[in-house]
């Protein structure tokens, strides 16, 4: 009886303590690391394939849902992931151990602080205001992105070049930007 009450109670606090990482992340980012849908992915990997071989960066990686498949699909395409998250982060960081994927790099870093001199695309799947400031970044940075694929939020400030409407309910859009082809609004 006794080892079993231990199992229960160690069992309960690591629920616990996992469920409140994740909700403390939550609440502080603004966003819950709930990844992409299998179709909004699907469209994500499509329009990647359309931006040649540089650096792909995810904003906000969450459980590597978007960055192992890519790394795994593209070997010889770095692949980069920002996540704050803890439990998301150490999710994906143990994945890609397990894989071996040695193009893979996962930083637990806020992405709003990340270097982009060297990103050609930018993926995300964020919410309106997450947007806004990266776009600023982008603008006053002058960095060298090439490209941005955002699934279901505009980036304002730029025109989108493409965008794919997933059969979903709302038919939500994934969209591609061509920043070094299109004109700032
Ligand atoms: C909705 S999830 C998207 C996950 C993944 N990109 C996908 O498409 O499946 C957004 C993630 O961004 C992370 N995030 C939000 N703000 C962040 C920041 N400033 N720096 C790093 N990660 C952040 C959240 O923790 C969350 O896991």
């Amino acid at each position: 009886m006794i080892p079993e009450l231990f199992l229960f109670i160690t069992l309960a606090f690591i629920v616990l303590f996992v469920t409140s990482t994740v909700i403390y992340s939550t609440v502080k980012l603004g966003i819950s690391p709930m990844p992409s849908s299998y179709k909004a992915y699907l469209a994500m990997m499509k329009l990647a394939d359309e931006t040649g071989t540089g650096t792909i960066i995810d904003m906000g990686s969450g459980w590597g849902n978007f960055v192992i498949p890519i790394a795994k699909k593209y070997p010889q395409r770095q692949i980069v992931g920002y996540e704050l998250s803890y439990l998301p982060w150490l999710t994906s960081t143990l994945l890609k151990k397990l894989l071996g994927l040695k193009n893979l790099t996962l930083y637990r870093q806020n992405f709003y602080k990340a270097d982009l001199s060297k990103a050609s695309v930018l993926v995300c799947y964020l919410f309106p205001e997450a947007m806004d400031k990266i776009s600023k970044k982008l603008w006053l940075e002058q960095a060298s992105v090439n490209f941005v694929i955002s699934n279901n939020f505009v980036l304002p400030l730029w025109q989108h070049s493409k965008v794919i409407r997933i059969n979903d309910f709302y038919k939500s859009p994934v969209y591609l930007y061509d920043i070094s082809n299109s004109e700032h609004k």
